[in-house]
């Protein structure tokens, strides 16, 4: 197959991630015969101090021509601090999913059984959740009117019908093929946008009865999430929800730095870590690459690329069970870095019969593989 991906490293840790889920995705065409082409283009802080623009034409561009878009990271501490403003690197991402029209924002949450007690939670409450969240990308209080004067401020939610629909099929089509369940996450206690959002999914769920569907208020998810977060399989929420419910899903896994993400329509489609862009540790070596080559997994499985994707998750599956992770990780060893890291990956699936015995080399700093 042909794949004309393009590259968008971002900030902070963005560069360092994306490279490896290159390096992999290399990997897999050298050992499947596909030929894919990488074009890089800036975004975010580091397109802002190159052309002032956090999403320059060329970029958009560039990733309208391409198959799919590989992401890195993106924000930077210096404009954090200032609410004033007016450029700001995160208008390179939000930009690009609205431009791009990236309404669908799907983010796997799966507890590895060799990670169980990397997470702050108790294991007997996380072993085997798996879920789907669908996460609408393109509405909602990001991209609703906003106002800002030194004494007031506001920002819109508005969702029409269709945006609702168009997530809301995919979300559960995705609960067909897998147990069948779907919960939607809202607030339609307290929200007229979330009251549309439950009529809407209860008005579909006529189309899917083979999937049992249940609404939850965002708040009680919040807390569900973490307490019994097997009862979920297909969580769709909109967009701030989703935005607030991965990052605390990720807990469950044991790193912010293992989930990565797939944001699509018909057309297009890029994947990229949930992570932000942690400047604190750029360019330190020890930025998890996992949820980056992950998220380069999921770009595999979108082409129907799925013996190639299954092998990128073995080999992260084999980092993981030889503890060949990075610090955020703190295993058994934790100096390995985030090259090191994508190297095994990257070796594995060249050979994956030959790599546990490369694997003792790099702890002991020796490696083999290059
Ligand atoms: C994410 C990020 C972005 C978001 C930020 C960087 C604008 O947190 O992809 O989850 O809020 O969507
Ligand atoms: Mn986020």
């Amino acid at each position: 197959m042909k794949l004309n991906i393009a590259v968008l490293p971002g900030d902070g840790i963005g560069p360092e991630v994306t490279a490896q889920a290159v390096k992999v995705l290399k990997a897999i065409a050298m050992e499947f015969g596909h030929v894919f082409t990488f074009n890089k283009a800036l975004v975010g802080a580091s397109a802002i101090d190159k052309t002032g623009n956090p999403l320059p034409e060329e970029t958009i561009s560039i990733c309208e021509k391409a198959d799919a878009i590989l992401f890195g990271a993106i924000g930077s501490a210096k404009y954090d601090m200032d609410p004033d403003a007016k450029i700001r690197p995160e208008q390179g991402l939000l930009g690009l999913r609205k431009s791009l029209d990236l309404f669908a924002n799907i983010r796997p949450v799966i507890a590895y059984e060799d990670l169980l007690n990397m997470s702050s939670l108790k294991i007997k409450q996380i072993r085997d959740t798996n879920i789907l969240i669908y996460r609408e990308l393109n509405g909602g209080l990001y991209f609703g009117e906003k106002k800002l004067t030194n004494d007031n401020a506001s920002d819109i939610c508005e969702y029409s019908r269709f945006e609702i629909e168009r997530i809301a099929h995919l979300a559960f089509k995705a609960a067909q093929s897998r147990k069948g369940k779907l919960t939607l996450v809202d607030k339609a206690n307290a929200l007229a946008s979330s009251r549309l959002w439950r009529k809407v999914v209860k008005e579909l769920a006529t189309q899917y009865p083979n999937v049992k569907l249940n609404f939850m208020y965002i708040d009680n998810a919040a807390r569900e999430l973490i307490i019994n977060p097997r009862q979920f399989d297909v969580i769709l929420t909109e967009n701030m929800f989703g935005d607030i419910l991965s990052e605390e899903a990720s807990v469950i896994v044991g790193s912010i730095g293992l989930l990565g993400s797939a944001s699509i329509n018909d057309k297009h489609a890029m994947f990229e870590p949930i992570h932000g862009a942690n400047d604190e540790f750029k360019n330190k070596g020890v930025a998890n690459p996992i949820a980056s080559i992950l998220s380069a997994a999921m770009l595999l499985d979108h082409f129907g690329l799925d013996i190639e994707a299954a092998l990128v998750r073995k080999a992260v599956d084999k980092s993981l069970k030889l503890h060949i992770t990075t610090p955020d990780l703190n295993m058994k060893y934790d100096n390995i870095s985030t090259t090191k890291v994508g190297d095994f990956i990257e070796d594995f699936i060249n050979n994956p019969e030959e790599t546990n015995l490369n694997f003792k080399n790099i702890h002991l700093g020796q490696s083999t593989i290059i």
